[in-house]
């Protein structure tokens, strides 16, 4: 069946068409089309994403997004099968004006709508392309700038979130650390191209080092607060008169702090791999984009030849609609009833 997917819960507006077939123990999903329209540009300026400003962008882009997808699918609107909308969590005013345009395309066209959890998204992104492929029990981790959680699989549809951040979220704090270092928002891309410069020895400074805070908790669960602070310490002792840090001190604080969370990152989730020993381990969220975090995690996974890693191909970390049409898909396969109304704290499982 044809599935539209409609995104618009933080500063992406998206809209994507997957051609979705298969039962749950071997979904299959092709990409038809899909448009992803990043308001970056409008937030860059307040550093971080405004929710009024992303419902006025949304509102204006949702057509124009859909238009785009639909035209390189092919598709039209009448051949649409279902209609997947994400309901959270995320912004509420942004997450309202995805479902709103849902439901007026569902009126119309006469589609029924799948309410989608936005998280699941990120969990489904990996399936892209190939047929069966979560073996269960499956884990997985979810590094996203408002979530850092391990979701345990013993299917589809029985989640359970087994550990979370307690304060920041992996993305958050590559933002708030790139803003100290006087980089923009998005701060993941910039710290990551920073830090890709730090191979130098020269950029080796000794007396950096970062927390690695919960790293050795008795648990899954993750704190990135600390990190940023020791951040916002180091910055602070290390600036000249002027507030400004040097180019190389930028540079080292940038290679320490990805070192840090890829650190804390791999170490939980290798505690985890080991207690549940599951069949796949996934990776989703916008912080896989990273190049240095992608390897470390290959790398990890050579200790598990028993467990397959799945991670999404770059376009599919950061967010999009394609994720929502597969997750919706798999949400109704697995009966997963989830409300028409948008839940900012929208929980897995
Ligand atoms: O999944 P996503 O697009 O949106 C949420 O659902 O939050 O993730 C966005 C987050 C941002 O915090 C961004 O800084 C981070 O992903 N990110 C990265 C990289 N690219 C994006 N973090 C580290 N390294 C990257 N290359
Ligand atoms: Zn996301």
């Amino acid at each position: 069946m044809k599935i539209l997917g409609i995104e618009t819960s933080c500063d992406e507006t998206a809209v994507a068409v997957v051609e979705a077939e298969g039962d749950l123990a071997s979904p299959s999903f092709k990409l038809l089309g899909s448009s992803v329209h990043s308001q970056i540009e409008m937030h860059k300026e307040f550093g971080g994403v405004v929710p009024n400003i992303a419902k006025r962008e949304h509102l204006k882009n949702l057509p124009i997004v859909l238009e785009k997808a639909l035209g390189e699918a092919g598709v039209e609107m009448e051949k649409i099968d279902k209609i997947a909308v994400t309901v959270g969590p995320g912004l509420e005013p942004a997450l309202w004006t995805g479902i709103t345009f849902a439901e007026e395309l569902g009126e119309k066209y006469k589609i029924p709508l799948l309410p989608t959890n936005h998280m699941e998204g990120h969990i489904a992104s990996a399936l892209l392309g190939h047929p069966s492929q979560i073996h269960f029990p499956a884990l997985a981790l979810l590094i996203s700038g408002g979530h850092t959680e391990l979701v345990l699989l013993q299917s589809w549809r029985g989640k359970k979130v087994i550990g979370e951040t307690q304060d920041d979220a992996a993305g958050e704090a590559f933002d708030k650390v790139a803003r100290m270092l006087g980089l923009p928002y998005p701060g993941g891309p910039e710290i990551s191209a920073l830090a890709g410069k730090a191979q130098d020895p020269g950029f080796v400074i000794r007396d950096l080092r970062l927390p690695r805070p919960m790293i050795h908790s008795n648990d899954y669960n993750f704190s990135f607060s600390g990190l940023k602070t020791a951040v916002l310490y180091y910055v602070r002792d290390h600036a000249s008169p002027d507030k400004t840090l040097s180019p190389q001190i930028t540079i080292a604080i940038a290679r320490e702090f990805q070192d840090a969370v890829s650190q804390v990152l791999t170490t939980k989730s290798k505690k985890a791999i080991l207690e549940f020993q599951p069949k796949t381990f996934i990776i989703g969220g916008g912080v896989i984009a990273n190049t240095k975090i992608r390897s470390e995690f290959e790398k990890l996974m050579q200790e598990f030849p028993e467990t397959r890693l799945l991670i999404p191909e770059k376009p599919l970390t950061t967010d999009n609609a394609v994720m929502i049409a597969m997750a919706g898909y798999l949400a109704e396969l697995s009966g997963e009833k989830i409300e028409l109304k948008a839940k900012g704290n929208l929980k897995i499982g």
